[in-house]
């Protein structure tokens, strides 16, 4: 489903990835993890053309991420992307964030688009909520109605980038419960995060960066059996006391 070859960039004289490849096969759940600064959001998003790079070569879904044919902004609305800090738009309902993507970019009509949007706030559990507005809701329930609308879209792959990294502990696991059901049903993920749980539950493969660079691309029992850089043996004792 995603394909990443030799994948460098640079800001100024500053390389930020250094020849990152790796392969997500359709239905894996690929979780990212790494210290501070190592390149996490930048890889993931690289793979929906919201970072371009200088060098190598992203396909997803065999269609090569950049490319001059490539029309960015279709490939983009069939990616989904959940952020640390939910983005959505304050001054709308939590309906109509949910139908505004699908009215504008892949043309639905407001009804169609709403059925879909409500199909998905009910099953991440806030239907109660539609007519809210965002500042009405907490954080865990703001990033659900994030992930609703990303499904709304019907996505061929999700990228969540630390998507309970801002949220209070007590909330952290209704996000997560989310994402593992969406895990389970076989969606395509690549979930930077640090929530080493949720990669112990779904994760079929993590990969580890440092410096820009991917160190480790290994399966979950590898990593957690014996993450083989020291570096990864370093951070996986930090982050598991
Ligand atoms: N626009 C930019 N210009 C210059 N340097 C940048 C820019 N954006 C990010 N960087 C640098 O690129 C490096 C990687 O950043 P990135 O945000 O991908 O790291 P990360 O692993 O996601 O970190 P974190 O865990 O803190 O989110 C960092 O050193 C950062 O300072
Ligand atoms: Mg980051």
């Amino acid at each position: 489903m995603i394909e990443m070859e030799n994948v460098s960039k640079w800001y100024g004289n500053f390389q930020v990835l250094t020849d990152c490849t790796t392969q997500v096969a359709k239905g894996d759940v690929v979780v990212v993890c790494g210290p501070s600064g190592s390149g996490k959001s930048t890889l993931i998003k690289t793979v929906n053309g919201l970072e371009p790079f200088q060098k190598g070569r992203i396909t997803v879904d065999g269609t090569v991420v950049g490319a001059p044919e490539t029309n960015m902004s279709k490939l983009r609305s069939r990616i989904g992307m959940v952020f640390q800090n939910f983005e959505l738009f304050p001054h709308l309902s939590i309906r109509q964030n949910l139908t505004l993507g699908q009215v504008k970019v892949l043309g639905r009509s407001e009804e169609e688009a709403a059925e879909r949007g409500l199909k998905y706030l009910d099953r991440v559990g806030l239907l109660a909520h539609k007519d809210k507005f965002p500042g009405q809701l907490s954080g865990g329930q703001q990033q659900r109605v994030a992930i609703a609308r990303a499904l709304s879209m019907d996505p061929m792959a999700m990228l969540f980038d630390e998507p309970t990294s801002a949220l209070d502990p007590e909330m952290i696991n209704e996000v997560l419960d989310v994402m593992v059901g969406l895990a389970q049903e076989g969606m395509t993920m690549m979930v930077v995060t640090h929530e080493m749980g949720f990669a112990r539950k779904v994760a079929n493969r993590v990969i580890f960066m440092d410096k820009g660079a991917i160190i480790e691309d290994c399966t979950k029992d590898e990593f957690f059996g014996s993450a083989r850089s020291e570096r990864a043996q370093d951070f996986l004792a930090k982050i598991l006391h």
